[in-house]
């Protein structure tokens, strides 16, 4: 029966069995991280709106169309949070971690908001986990962040391809005079755009690369592109960040009209592609931001990350044999009044032994109970009948292979950590163990 409620459009609930996989990646991906050296940091799903609109710019996409703004009960405009940079910023800047050692290293995985039309792999709640580093502008920060995001993906084993780019500065002699270049470019050839990109021209010309029409996409093809107008200091710490990843053989293509829908990035741009995805098809993406602190009010802060869509990744990545060994796992099986009160003593002792333990609440009888342990995926069956009460055992079956035999309820904890220590051992990892 159903109650005729929803989940709203757009959203989605993570249940089991694909829970499992979702928890078992932001676990796998928050200790990638934290072997980097990047500590978890949690901010509020909801920021003052101008967070959005200063820090990640009024004139993008997602400020203008995609956000969800309400009004609180003080008159306050707040916003669900699109994205994850400009509150981590505001964060930084808030508690003054940036006067602390520098760079500040910060992960988080966490639900984000977005008015977007719903289709395969773009939802209105995803989920991202993402990185920051705030505080250097070192190319050699570059190259981690980027490493740290390839080899994940890669670990993952959903192949991505890594564009990479650098989209400048703003300033009159980098990005300044390549926008100029660019509007006159694009305003002598307005006719040959779709009509609908044409005021993309004055309101946000680097959008243009943007379109998914395809007349605009085929005259992109031709248009000037920013890495031949970068000035020579984003020329040489794009060259710096590209003989990095050369050495730590991290493999890229160069993507010159790679520019990202976020207006804070400087820089480096990059993003990660799966043919596997549909038309949205980007796994994650992210960059430089050398003047999002100053757009929020702060001092000039230099700063570099990514955010990955956990729903897209789990989306592309087919084959996923990600369970974790974990404790040993039984059910227990009561033949009778008496067996039925012992086993909840006998589960809750597992348990608190760091066993698994499971155990029927549903008044079934022997054979619905063993057929419970076996959709239960339980390893081993404990079998308490009144022989086994008497006895001070329980009757333990391998639902493997079938054999069974009596073992004293002292020894049950010891002889299950044993057999399951050994079995772990037999057992190949999955992908990304012990990495
Ligand atoms: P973004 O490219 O807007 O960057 O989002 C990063 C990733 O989040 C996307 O590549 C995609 O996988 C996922 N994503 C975005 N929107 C949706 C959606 N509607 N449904 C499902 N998945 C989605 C940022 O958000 C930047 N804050 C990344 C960053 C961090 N740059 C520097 N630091």
């Amino acid at each position: 029966m159903t109650t005729g409620f929803r989940a709203p459009k757009g959203t989605n609930d993570i249940l089991p069995p694909y829970s499992r996989d979702w928890l078992w990646l932001t676990r796998y991906a928050s200790g990638v991280f934290q072997r980097s050296g990047y500590e978890y940091v949690d901010t509020p799903m909801f920021e003052q709106t101008e967070v959005f609109e200063r820090g990640v710019g009024a004139g993008s996409e997602v400020v203008g169309k995609q956000m969800y703004t309400f009004d609180d009960m003080g008159g306050r405009s707040l916003t669900l949070r699109p994205e994850g940079t400009a509150p981590v910023m505001r964060a930084v800047l808030e508690h003054a971690l940036d006067r602390g050692p520098l760079p500040v290293k910060l992960y988080y995985v966490g639900p984000f908001f977005r008015q977007e039309r719903p289709q395969k792999g773009r939802f209105r709640q995803f989920f991202q986990l993402g990185i920051e580093a705030i505080g250097s502008d070192d190319p050699s920060i570059d190259a981690e962040v980027i490493e740290i995001s390839w080899r994940l993906l890669n670990e993952l084993d959903v192949k991505p391809r890594l564009l990479l780019n650098s989209i400048g500065h703003q300033d009159p002699t980098c990005r300044g005079a390549y926008l100029a270049t660019l509007v006159a470019w694009l305003e002598d050839r307005a006719d040959q755009m779709a009509p609908a990109d044409t005021y993309r021209i004055t309101a946000n010309p680097l959008r243009t690369f943007d379109s998914k029409e395809e007349k605009t996409i085929a005259l992109m093809e031709t248009a000037p592109v920013i890495t031949d107008h970068l000035c020579a200091a984003c020329t040489e710490h794009f060259a710096a960040v590209r003989s990095l990843l050369d050495e730590i053989g991290v493999v890229y293509e160069l993507a010159p009209r790679l520019v990202r829908g976020l207006d804070y990035y400087t820089r480096t741009a990059f993003e990660f592609v799966s043919g596997r995805l549909g038309s949205q098809d980007a796994l994650g993406g992210g960059g430089r931001y050398d003047g999002l602190s100053e757009s929020l009010g702060g001092p000039a802060l230099p700063g570099i990350g990514f955010a990955l869509g956990v729903d897209r990744i789990l989306l592309a990545s087919t084959d996923r044999d990600w369970t974790e060994p974990g404790p040993p796992h039984i059910y227990a099986v009561a033949l009778g009044d008496a067996a039925r009160r012992d086993v909840f003593n006998l589960v809750t002792e597992l348990r608190r032994a760091v066993v698994r333990a499971e155990f029927d609440v549903m008044n079934r009888g022997m054979k619905g109970q063993m057929k419970e342990a076996d959709r239960s995926g339980a390893r081993w069956a404990a079998i308490v009948g009144d022989d086994e009460l008497a006895k001070g055992e329980v009757t333990l079956k391998d639902l493997k292979s079938g054999e069974q035999e009596g073992v004293g309820r002292s020894n049950l904890i010891r002889v299950l950590h044993e057999r399951h220590g050994n079995e772990a051992e037999a057992v190949s990892p999955g992908p990304g163990h012990g990495r």
